[in-house]
């Protein structure tokens, strides 16, 4: 696989093509300061409609991070046990390897991550009235329709989802920016309402990502991506 080639022009292209995900980080803690730097910049992200339903809860506080800790830890576990047991395909041996290291290390420092930060969203519940159904379903066709309606979990989701995570990459090309480091993950909703509990996160609110940050231990450097020739098709697929 190719890496991202040079990490040529603006800075911001710099910062793209290197931006690794940093699971080893320092202990050393994050000033609030920066902490409410990089909520603003998740905060400049798009949400559908502007509607910015989004929270963002900030954890530093050690006590909260050990309660994590072990939620964590059975997350990573779970996922090592099975999507994670074998390299992705395309990854070959040697960086799977490398890859599983800076899991289990992050897994087995997570207490001690300076701070940890849960993007959240909720959608509010849809106004649509039986005519705007009817005008909706002429709209589509019937067969679209239906398809809308029974795939309306799925749609929700991916809604939701996209109204947090260009805020998410905002938030983490901030700490590049700032000399900070992260990594988007996920596996917290593997546990999420033990996760909420801790959190205090209400009921009805959507969590997205645990975000890790803190001052890099690792290096940055070249992401190692397909060619952009491989996977653009031009005008049709
Ligand atoms: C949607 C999404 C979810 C992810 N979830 C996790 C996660 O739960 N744990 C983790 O260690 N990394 C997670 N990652 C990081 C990816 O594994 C990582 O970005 C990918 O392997 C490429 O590695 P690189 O970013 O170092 O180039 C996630 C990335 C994305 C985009």
């Amino acid at each position: 696989m190719a890496t991202g080639g040079p990490a040529a022009g603006p800075e911001l292209f710099a910062t793209m093509s290197t931006m690794r995900a940093m699971r080893r980080l320092k202990a050393d803690p994050v000033p609030e300061e920066l902490l409410d730097r990089l909520v603003q910049a998740a905060v400049w992200g798009p949400s559908g409609g502007n509607m910015q339903r989004f929270e963002y809860v900030v954890v530093t506080d050690r006590a909260v991070m050990a309660e994590l800790a072990p939620l964590w830890r059975r997350c990573v576990d779970a996922y090592l046990a099975t999507t994670g047991r074998y390299a992705p395909s395309g990854m070959d041996e040697a960086a799977y390897r490398r890859m599983v290291a800076a899991i289990e290390y992050q897994r087995d420092h997570f207490a001690d991550t300076p701070a940890l930060i849960v993007p959240c969203y909720r959608f509010p519940p849809p106004r649509i009235e039986e005519e705007g159904l009817r005008a909706s379903a002429e709209a589509l066709g019937p067969q679209a329709a239906e398809r809308m309606a029974t795939g309306q979990t799925r749609f929700q989701a991916l809604a939701e989802g996209s109204c947090v995570y260009p805020g998410v990459q905002n938030l983490l090309l901030a700490a590049r920016a700032l000399g900070l480091a992260a990594n988007i993950t996920i596996w917290h909703l593997m546990l999420e309402d033990e996760w909420k509990q801790v959190l205090g996160i209400p009921a009805d609110m959507n969590t997205f990502a645990a975000v890790p940050v803190g001052r890099p231990l690792g290096n940055f450097g070249p992401v190692r991506r397909r060619p952009v020739a491989e996977v653009v098709h031009r005008d049709r697929w």
